[in-house]
């Protein structure tokens, strides 16, 4: 029985987590994209990747743009109206992007 609970809390905890994903990946198209890129690969040569990025480090640089603990004129505005679901399913998105890694 236990087990079965703990099974029935896992798939609800990661269901969710892919329609964070889903959610936040259409935020990201119309807010993000233009500097970070589609699949978060950045566009502007001066914005980061965000693609792969840790979960909790991209939602709590954005709870720090959003504060202003952490500065920067574009991100502090972009980061402001948003919401803590909202940084959720942004952090969900960008971290669920698989990348490859080459080196040279
Ligand atoms: C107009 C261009 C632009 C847009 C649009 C934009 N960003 Fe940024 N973003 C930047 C730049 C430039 C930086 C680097 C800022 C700095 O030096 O702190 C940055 C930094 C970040 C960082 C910190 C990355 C790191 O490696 O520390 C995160 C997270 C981030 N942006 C998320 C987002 C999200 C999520 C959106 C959409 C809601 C978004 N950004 C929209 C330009 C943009």
């Amino acid at each position: 029985m236990k087990k079965l609970l703990f099974l029935a809390l896992l798939c609800t905890a990661l269901h969710s987590a892919a329609d964070d994903a889903v959610a936040g990946r259409a935020k990201a198209d119309v807010a993000c994209a233009l500097c970070h890129g589609q699949n978060g690969l950045a566009s502007l040569p001066n914005a980061p990747n965000l693609a792969g990025q840790q979960a909790i480090y991209v939602s709590e640089q954005l709870r720090n743009y959003r504060s202003g603990k952490r500065q920067n004129e574009v991100m502090n505005m972009i980061a402001k109206p948003l919401t803590d679901t909202e940084i959720s399913q942004l952090a969900a998105w960008f971290s669920s992007i698989r990348l490859t890694v080459e080196a040279p």
